[in-house]
């Protein structure tokens, strides 16, 4: 490694903010009965003062730019903050950083408050032993007493970032830079700055950093549970929630995933199949894993990906096994065949009071062969799934279903979170 110490910019370097912005800015103009901007308009928000942008992209008054910068602010401050992605490979960068004993610090013109609830919500914080950026009162710090704040007097060090001023302020403190040139600066901007080194993707600071890229590590998820519990809904909200934290996932479903499994889907939920015995569906389901497995998840896997799977085996077992009567043990070992060793890290298991479950089920009138199984059924699904956690307490952890979207991902979110860190996970 050639530097003991690596000070990122956030915007532009680490996360790309431009969805938030300009999000809120087409949110402001929407809210003053202005025109619609096209996106190209909407990307040149990114940068400077948002007054000035108003005036000069949509002819608004400097009264009429005050308005809009608090309309603009109202959105960014509860969604637009969160319309953010880390840049795919900075995940893993960090992780190869922190295990060679770098000190990582991020020196940022966002507002210090703002940027620490980026950082913790895309679970980038850990990463970091510093953190730097304007205080809500400081209005006119440099980017080179920030880098100072953030080093605490170390020399040995670099900055990165992808704007001239990022680089000016690691040379004014008197440390190497590099410039990316993935971020929002244009590329004569960032040669004109004369940076140490430059790189074109963020794959290039490996090189820049002399640091070894680290062997992704795999992760199997699987999101289990009744018909009903809204685990659909929490598979996608949890998979941008990953991939906008910047880890590599593959989001896939059970009956199904890959071309021929999703052909014994069809066959598996037709109703016109209303005749079909319960080994040749136990046998289906295996069959579509089987297929799925080669096909989808281990190829995911064999690449590092963090692979999410809308069911898996979990289901075959409660509701072929239980509701089915076929007996768990004997679904289990024809899914061993099937699956052939590919088992889950974690599975998710969503939960909800069966009084619930029943009342959502008669809403919404199920349109499948499964679905419109009888409450019995259902009942013996239920408990087959719930008495799972207690049989692999490792692997499967239960989370009440019950509650808004948003509070039952950030439950689910905290679960995967803390996994996906203790395996060390990027
Ligand atoms: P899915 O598409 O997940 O439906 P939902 O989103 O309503 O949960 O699954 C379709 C049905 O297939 C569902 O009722 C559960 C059933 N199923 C089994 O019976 N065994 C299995 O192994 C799997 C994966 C699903």
């Amino acid at each position: 490694m050639k530097y003991a110490a690596v000070v990122f910019d956030l915007d532009g370097t680490l996360t790309d903010s431009q969805p938030g912005i300009m999000r809120s800015a087409a949110y402001a103009l929407e809210k003053m009965g202005k025109p619609p901007l096209s996106d190209a308009a909407l990307r040149k928000f990114l940068g400077p003062p948002l007054t000035q942008s108003f005036a000069e992209h949509a002819g608004m008054s400097a009264e009429e730019t005050i308005q809009a910068t608090h309309l603009y602010r109202e959105r960014y401050a509860n969604i637009g903050w969160r319309e953010n992605k880390v840049y795919p490979g900075i995940r893993r960068l960090l992780q190869a950083l922190k295990n060679q004993g770098a000190y990582l610090a991020v020196a940022t013109g966002k507002l210090m408050e703002a940027s620490v609830d980026i950082l913790t919500y895309f679970d980038l914080a850990r990463y970091f032993d510093d953190v730097q950026g304007p205080r809500a009162h400081e209005y006119h710090i440099t980017k080179e007493e920030l880098i100072r704040r953030a080093l605490k007097g170390r020399t040995d060090a670099v900055m990165i970032g992808d704007r001239d001023s990022d680089l000016h302020g690691g040379d004014a403190y008197g440390i190497d830079t590099i410039g990316v040139l993935y971020g929002y600066g244009a590329r004569e901007e960032i040669t004109h700055a004369a940076p140490t080194a430059l790189v074109e993707r963020v794959e290039g600071l490996y090189a820049a950093l002399g640091v070894a890229e680290a062997s992704p590590r795999p992760f199997f998820l699987s999101i289990e549970g009744n018909d009903g519990v809204g685990k659909t809904t929490q598979a996608r909200v949890l998979y941008e929630r990953l991939s906008d934290s910047g880890y590599q996932v593959r989001l896939t479903r059970e009956p199904g995933g890959s071309e021929i499994a999703e052909k014994i889907r069809e066959i598996l939920l037709s109703t016109e199949n209303a005749d079909m015995s319960a080994r040749t569906e136990a046998l289906l389901y295996a069959a579509a894993r089987a297929q799925h497995v080669q096909d989808v998840i281990t190829p995911a896997l064999s690449s590092g990906q963090v692979v999410l799977c809308d069911r898996y085996v979990d289901s075959s077992i409660a509701y072929q096994g239980a509701g089915r009567n076929l007996g768990e043990e004997r679904v289990a070992d024809i899914n061993r065949f099937a699956i052939n060793g590919v088992m889950p890290d974690l599975t998710v298991l969503l939960t909800m009071d069966p009084l619930e479950a029943l009342q959502r089920r008669v809403k919404a009138t199920g349109s499948d062969r499964i679905e419109q199984m009888d409450d019995a059924f259902h009942q013996r699904v239920e408990r087959a799934f719930d008495a799972m956690p207690a049989q692999a307490p490792e692997r499967i952890v239960a989370i009440d279903a019950l509650g808004t979207t948003d509070e039952v991902a950030e439950r689910v979110y905290d679960v995967v979170r803390e996994r996906l860190q203790a395996g060390g996970i990027a």
